[in-house]
């Protein structure tokens, strides 16, 4: 479907994420003709020297991209920025004004912190801003818990109805994991063995190299579980393990996904020791640069988690018996993000002991998100050669980069002009994300009460040595980065 003819507002305009991802996508956007001649972004600024800086910043991180000046121009002539102060209620008349009386789509994006949501909704609906066609993008993290995402989704709620409402997670956006789908259902290959029948278990890792970035005063307030597990790596999991939705549509595969979160099994109390690992990075070395500690990068001593390793089940008939373990973290040895999942082994080795046939490593296949984006199944295979029998493991490996010669978008592409033509399949309905918390909470008050103190790790590694602890202490090990590398 095209792109009807819109008028965007970015709340937070001269923030991280808008400066980074917003904008460079829609001028991305811009520059394939698919946003329609009439249609504006209109960025929201607290400063009166914001109005000239922001475009300005804007155009000088396009230029840094590759884009000619001509195209950053052409960009530049869709922006406006509105001088406002969201909290302001008085203040709302300039944006009034900005839109004027155009019947075009309004999409309200707020990248702000969860605590400007409800003003800034309310601001909206008071100033007689919102069409019958406008909706509302609301950025991570949706609240701190479940009682305060309930709230915000209930004042959202009063204003617009969920059917206008966007939570973003990014992750969905990401090609690799719009492919798990397909992946998954429109094949018969893996689907026959996407069960606890095949499989021995499943490792979901989001490793970063990057520290705190400009960001400590939100990141240190939420730690590594509230940032990552209980949106994007949660819902990772809900697309590798959902039931086959009957057809591609935002509430089928919504329905779906919440079904998983509803069979994940509590880890409550004391079981946070055994199931969960905290940890926060130290000084270290990556790529051979010394890095500080988040401690030192933070200028104060803190218990914030850098770092979580989950074990978890889902109590399901396809997955009952099926550990599944998350790990991600901050500063990490490499950025890397994948899911693995490793089968069952053969039942009988017919190789017996014979040299050189000493183990018969299970079958791997890795869905790896980023980089090197594809997939690669890890089989056992014979050594041409008409010596001994030997038997190595090599992969199938599908990338990308070189099955296709197209340029993978960056996910907020896909995720804004999917706003505006209205299509909430990437996006996560309210009781997806109250559900996500109803799980979080526990681990979080656990943590509070038996699990204080994150353990440390080194800059560079890949995590404490208590996160190999959890998966060893089952016999298993994580899958190797390096794997078909
Ligand atoms: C964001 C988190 O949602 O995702 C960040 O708040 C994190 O802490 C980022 O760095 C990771 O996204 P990506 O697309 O770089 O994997």
């Amino acid at each position: 479907t095209p792109v009807p003819p819109f008028d965007l507002v970015i709340f937070g305009a001269g923030g991280d994420l808008a400066l980074r991802k917003l904008f460079p996508a829609l001028a991305q956007r811009n520059e394939e003709g698919v946003l329609p001649e009439e249609s504006r972004v209109i960025g929201i600024v607290r400063r009166q020297e914001d109005v000239e800086g922001i475009p300005n910043e804007i155009a000088s991180k396009l230029a840094a991209a590759g884009l000619s000046q001509d195209r950053i121009a052409a960009f530049r002539r869709r922006l406006t920025m509105v001088l406002l102060d969201a909290v302001k209620p008085e203040t709302y008349g300039a944006l009034k004004e900005a839109l004027g009386e155009s019947q075009r789509v309004r999409s309200f994006y707020l990248s702000t912190p969860p605590d400007l949501f409800i003003p800034i909704c309310e601001n909206l609906a008071s100033s007689g801003i919102l069409t019958p066609t406008s909706r509302v993008i609301l950025e991570k993290p949706l609240g701190r818990d479940l009682a305060s995402a309930r709230e915000i989704n209930d004042a959202v709620a009063r204003i617009l109805p969920e059917s206008r409402t966007y939570r973003i997670d990014h992750y969905l956006g990401k090609e690799t994991v719009q492919n798990l789908l397909v992946l998954r259902f429109a094949n018969t290959l893996f689907e026959r063995s996407w069960s606890s029948r095949d499989i021995d278990n499943v490792q979901i890792t989001v490793a970063e190299t990057v520290g705190l970035e400009s960001r400590a005063g939100y990141y240190d307030k939420a730690g590594h579980l509230r940032d990552m597990v209980q949106n994007h790596v949660l819902q990772l999991l809900c697309l590798f393990a959902i039931e086959p939705p009957n057809q591609l549509e935002a509430d089928a595969v919504r329905d779906e996904k919440v079904r998983v979160l509803k069979a994940l099994r509590p880890i409550v109390g004391p079981d946070v020791q055994r199931m969960t690992v905290r940890g926060q990075y130290g000084p270290g070395a990556i790529d051979g640069q010394r890095v500080k500690g988040y401690a030192e990068e933070l200028g104060h001593v803190s218990g914030t988690e850098t770092f979580t390793a989950i074990r978890c089940e889902l109590d399901t008939w396809r997955w009952a018996g099926v550990p599944i373990f998350l790990r991600t973290g901050k500063r990490m040895a490499q950025r890397y993000s994948e899911i693995a999942v490793t089968f069952k082994p053969v039942p009988h080795s017919i190789f017996g002991r014979a040299p050189g046939c000493e183990e018969l490593y299970a079958n791997r296949l890795i869905i790896r998100l980023q980089p090197n984006d594809g997939v690669q199944l890890q089989l056992m295979m014979k050594v041409p050669g008409s010596g001994k029998l030997k038997i190595v493991p090599r992969q199938l490996d599908l990338r990308y980069e070189t099955a296709f010669d197209v340029r993978t978008p960056d996910a907020y592409e896909r995720l804004l002009t999917d706003v505006i033509r209205g299509d909430q399949t990437l996006f996560m309905r309210r009781d997806e994300v109250e559900q996500a918390w109803t799980w979080v909470d526990p681990i979080l008050a656990g943590w509070q009460d038996y699990y204080p103190l994150p353990h440390r790790y080194a800059a560079g590694s890949w995590g404490p040595s208590q996160a190999i602890g959890l998966i060893e202490r089952e016999g298993r090990s994580w899958a190797d980065p390096e794997f078909g590398e």
